[in-house]
């Protein structure tokens, strides 16, 4: 689109100039069809200087979040190469999912400003209020089988984890199988769903909602004392680095490192998965606590096994093997 070429102009120039003349050369159209450009990009929340003798020139991007930010020189094999944002959507893997069915490319991703309907595991919804997170849905289409799909679900709360660190400098950890928690509070969760025949996956998504600029009485009185943003993760930090976390490049080592664990998959390099989540674990060596058919078994998390089930050590001298459900980890979200 060419306004966001324009951006890009502006953004290689900044902080110079470039004048309409010039940039209505480059695309090929008048100074007045530029200037009808540049008022679109201020409505969008660029910033954009106009002196009449120098030209225009780029202020800031502010930490708007299109198309074009979240995917201009992202440098990714696959994930994020195409994206679509919404200023407000029902839920980014519902939207995710119909483009899936439509036959769109792995890697896609959808993006939003707010979620009106946005889900959560378990049947449970997620809350996406307006620009206060990170909401968004990757399409993807792994050639694994439906039972195989265990990894992707760790790999991405690996991908979140580093994401995360590597945007805000903030250590999250990794409860059983992907919420990412901060001083045992929740900060990220992430929804997989599937469409498959029986012997192989059609698509993936892979929904991932991370609290970016909540205080705590932004979220619902059962949650409060369970959910933590990155604003209040970031309170600890000095305001130089605590005001560095912009949302945009949150999203975009989000997609980074979405790409780098995805390639992990597809190399069938498993092993390197499980050994980075082992290593963000907060979960391994817990009490933990799990229901099955309205018993409560109580144990300790030993490990995960190598087809990325839970494996504890009940307390009625039991091991057992959990593939998913809800798992209550000592210390974390409210299991004290
Ligand atoms: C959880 O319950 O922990 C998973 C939450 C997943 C929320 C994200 S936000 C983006 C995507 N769209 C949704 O409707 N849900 C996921």
């Amino acid at each position: 689109m060419v306004r966001y070429e324009i951006v890009q102009l502006l953004k290689e120039s900044s902080p110079g100039y470039v004048s309409g003349g010039e940039l209505g050369r480059r695309f090929g159209i008048s100074r007045t069809a530029i200037w009808k450009y540049i008022e679109e990009l201020r409505q969008e929340g660029y910033s954009i200087e106009a002196s009449s003798r120098k030209g225009y020139r780029l202020i800031s991007s502010q930490d708007r979040l299109n198309p074009y930010e979240i995917t201009n020189d992202l440098g990714t094999k696959v994930v994020g190469r195409e994206a679509e944002y919404f200023e407000s959507i029902d839920s980014t893997n519902n939207y995710a999912k119909k483009l899936a069915a439509a036959g769109c490319t792995d890697g896609m991703t959808v993006a939003a400003g707010r979620q009106t309907d946005g889900r959560g595991r378990l049947g449970r919804n997620w809350e996406s209020p307006v620009d206060k997170g990170v909401y968004v849905s990757v399409v993807l289409r792994p050639p694994l089988a439906p039972a195989e799909t265990q990894i992707l679900t760790l790999a991405a709360a690996v991908a979140s984890v580093r994401a995360i660190s590597e945007a805000a400098g903030i250590q999250a950890g990794i409860k059983w199988p992907n919420d990412l928690v901060i001083g045992g509070k929740k900060l990220c969760g992430i929804l997989l769903e599937m469409s498959s025949e029986a012997d192989r996956v059609n698509h993936v998504i892979l929904g991932i909602g991370i609290n970016y600029s909540q205080d705590g009485e932004d979220f619902p009185h059962e949650l409060r004392d369970k959910a933590i943003s990155l604003k209040m993760a970031a309170a600890g930090l000095k305001p130089g680095e605590r005001d560095r976390i912009s949302r945009l490049s949150l999203l975009r080592c989000l997609l980074k490192e979405l790409d780098k664990v995805y390639q992990l998959v597809l190399g069938d390099r498993r092993e390197e998965i499980l050994d980075l989540w082992r290593a963000h674990s907060v979960t391994i060596g817990r009490e933990v606590r799990f229901v099955i058919k309205d018993i409560v078994y109580t144990g300790k998390a030993d490990d995960i096994t190598a087809d990325g089930k839970l494996s504890v050590s009940c307390s009625d001298g039991v091991r057992r093997e959990l593939l998913s459900g809800e798992v209550s980890v000592r210390g974390i979200c409210g299991y004290m």
